[in-house]
């Protein structure tokens, strides 16, 4: 299990556009994720879902907070023992083109990693091959058709599988998928979101999964959770479709709203999401809920107050609103979205 502990991240001021105030990243993100489960994270660009995502694979320090694996918190660990700690996490990137080193053979690259393992395990160069080979079949590519080839002789639906195939090789307990289809074609994407369903399944690996695209996270786990970040701050979390059927934050409305509409099925009208303004990095941040300049539902109170996050249904359900009022506003029936 994970646990991710009011973890807070400010990058120092770096001058520039955004003059000469640190960025608050994260503020006080908390979550668990149970073995084998998956979570989404989810809100527009700059949110710090990247951020959280490369903190979690040990790729970013933060600021306050602690992550904990299975009762071990990130803190009490020796920075000798770090590099073990974090593979049970491997981060798949959006980028499958940046991620694999174009002069060296496919088959190389997966057999660096597992040579560590051969050599702890005491096996040979057969036993390498073998584990290539299975590893290669599990994510959908023909090991006599990629061990030999180099990175550009793939597709970027096949280069992505092959990371993936990478990351397994260590086996990990956490799979970070950042934004993981949205450099692929189109096409290829639905291949990829089965396989990392899949993979969730048959080798019981949590899914963490980065996406902009709520459709795209209820496909990966009808059965996961949402947390939906604003400004670095949770402001609603929920199993998916108890979110996506009825969002209860103002926030979360407008991310649902402004999902694409499919062909045969109704519009969200007048509830189409409609930024009231763009997002502000530097506007104020003190008291006060974070979203109110943007929200249609603002009051007084929220200029003043911050809003914190309460529990309902439950404690099955989280959200951070003065005001909260179910309201279903996404375009698309739940029943809609494929699965
Ligand atoms: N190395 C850095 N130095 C300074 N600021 C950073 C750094 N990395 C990220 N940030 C800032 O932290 C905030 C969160 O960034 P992050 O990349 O986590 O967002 P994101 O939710 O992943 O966005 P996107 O959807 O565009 O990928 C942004 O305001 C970003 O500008
Ligand atoms: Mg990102």
């Amino acid at each position: 299990m994970i646990e991710v502990k009011g973890v807070t991240k400010v990058y120092a001021a770096t001058g520039g556009l955004l003059g000469q105030k640190p960025v608050q990243a994260l503020r006080g993100v908390s979550w668990q994720l149970g073995d084998g489960q998956a979570l989404s994270l989810i809100g527009e660009s700059g949110c710090g879902k990247t951020t959280l995502g490369r903190i979690i694979a040990g790729l970013e320090t933060y600021t306050k907070g602690d992550v904990v694996f299975d009762g071990v918190a990130l803190s009490t660990v020796a920075a000798a023992d770090r590099r073990r700690f974090f593979r049970q996490v491997q981060l798949i990137q959006q980028d499958p083109y940046g991620a694999l080193n174009p002069a060296r053979p496919l088959g190389e690259a997966l057999a660096d990693p597992l040579r560590l393992t051969a050599k702890a395990l005491g096996k040979d160069a057969s036993w390498i091959r073998a584990r290539s080979e299975e590893l290669l079949h599990l994510v959908g590519l023909d090991p006599r058709n990629t061990l030999y080839k180099y990175p550009h002789n793939l597709s970027g639906g096949q280069r992505q599988r092959f990371v993936i195939a990478r990351a397994l090789t260590v086996e990990p307990k956490i799979l970070v998928a950042d934004e993981a289809v949205s450099m692929i074609d189109v096409s290829l994407r639905l291949g990829i979101l089965s396989l990392l369903s899949d993979l969730r399944s048959r080798l019981s690996i949590s899914i963490i999964f980065i996406t902009h695209d709520v459709a795209a996270a209820r496909y990966v786990a009808p059965d996961g959770h949402v947390c939906v970040i604003y400004r670095g701050e949770v402001v609603e979390y929920g199993p998916t479709d108890a979110v996506i059927a009825a969002p209860v934050h103002p926030y979360t409305q407008a991310l649902l709203s402004a999902m694409p509409v499919l062909r045969g099925l109704e519009d969200a009208g007048p509830d189409r999401y409609i930024p009231q303004q763009d997002l502000d990095l530097r506007a104020d941040d003190e008291g006060g809920c974070l979203f109110r300049a943007r929200c249609r539902f603002a009051t007084e109170r929220c200029a003043v107050e911050h809003p914190p996050l309460v529990a309902i249904e439950g404690g099955s359900r989280q959200h951070a609103c003065f005001y909260p009022e179910p309201r279903r506003v996404v375009a698309v029936p739940v029943q809609g979205i494929p699965s």
